[in-house]
């Protein structure tokens, strides 16, 4: 699989299956299990860390575990998280750290948010670099958005979101994110540009789906120093590891299932 293998996948309607990936050993099975595209998460700060949010993870975490994935899953198409304080600043010290992600196995970087976030993707994007925006609920705005929210409720926030979209469509973003949005606004994004996109709590109707891999695995509890029973789960998401009894076919029953479109439900979406 190449990024353009993905979106030939897409132009021709087949869904697109991702999972987040932080270690070699799982690169390695979900590469078996025919995972399309695998993330290295900064989500890494939360279930790898104990951390209670993004905000901690380093360009040095970040690349660290992108080789570690690259090497379980050399053909495999590898997206990494810029984290947070890696691209904000200057166009070209974003160059630098997505050229550092590159170098480590990662095929496309993702950066969060939209507005002044344009430019750097088209920065990016005309050095050959290519990018994937992520917008909706971006976890490194966590402390802006006052808390894990859902995105794109009202009218207002609704358009904001489908303009940041067409601007990185526009910019050459390869793909957008979408986290935490109504399925109808997903739906319309999807329907209105010409980039794929990939939902997290986004409904059925983006072009692809991913999920953080111990949220599929239901081994994710919130924070360690926290008692798991205060920790609600997302609406977003599923156990697959409940229905069978083995992680290669809970991963490869998560793959069916977005193929297939009977995941996510209505019920995992707002
Ligand atoms: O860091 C991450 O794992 C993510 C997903 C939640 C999409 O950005």
């Amino acid at each position: 699989m190449t990024l353009n293998d993905l979106e030939k996948l897409a132009q021709s309607g087949e869904k697109i299956a991702m999972l987040t990936c932080y270690d070699a050993s799982f690169a390695k099975l979900m590469e078996l299990a025919k995972v399309d595209m695998l993330l290295v998460g900064d989500s890494l700060g939360m279930v790898l860390q104990g951390a209670e949010n993004t905000l901690n993870v380093s360009m040095h975490h970040m690349t660290y575990h992108t080789k570690s994935v690259a090497a379980g899953a050399p053909n495999t198409v590898i997206m990494a998280d810029m984290p947070l304080g890696s691209y904000e600043h200057d166009d070209e010290a974003a160059y630098k750290n997505a050229e550092w992600l590159i170098r480590s196995g990662a095929h496309i970087v993702k950066i969060e948010g939209g507005g002044s976030k344009v430019k750097t993707a088209r920065y990016l994007v005309d050095r050959g670099i290519p990018v994937c925006a992520h917008l909706g609920f971006t976890p490194q705005s966590v402390n802006q958005l006052g808390g894990y929210k859902i995105q794109g409720k009202t009218d207002e926030s609704a358009a904001h979101i489908m303009a940041d979209a067409l601007a990185m469509s526009e910019a050459g973003v390869s793909f957008i994110l979408l986290e935490m949005v109504p399925a109808a606004l997903a739906k319309k994004i999807s329907a209105g540009i010409h980039t794929p996109t990939i939902g997290i709590g986004a409904g059925v109707d983006c072009a692809g789906q991913v999920l953080v891999i111990q949220d599929l695995l239901g081994i994710y509890t919130g924070v360690a120093t926290k008692n798991p029973s205060d920790f609600k789960t997302p609406r977003f998401v599923k156990n697959f590891l409940s229905e069978t009894n083995s992680i290669q076919s809970a991963v490869a029953q998560y793959v069916s299932a977005v193929k297939d479109k009977t995941f996510p439900a209505a019920e995992h979406s707002y």
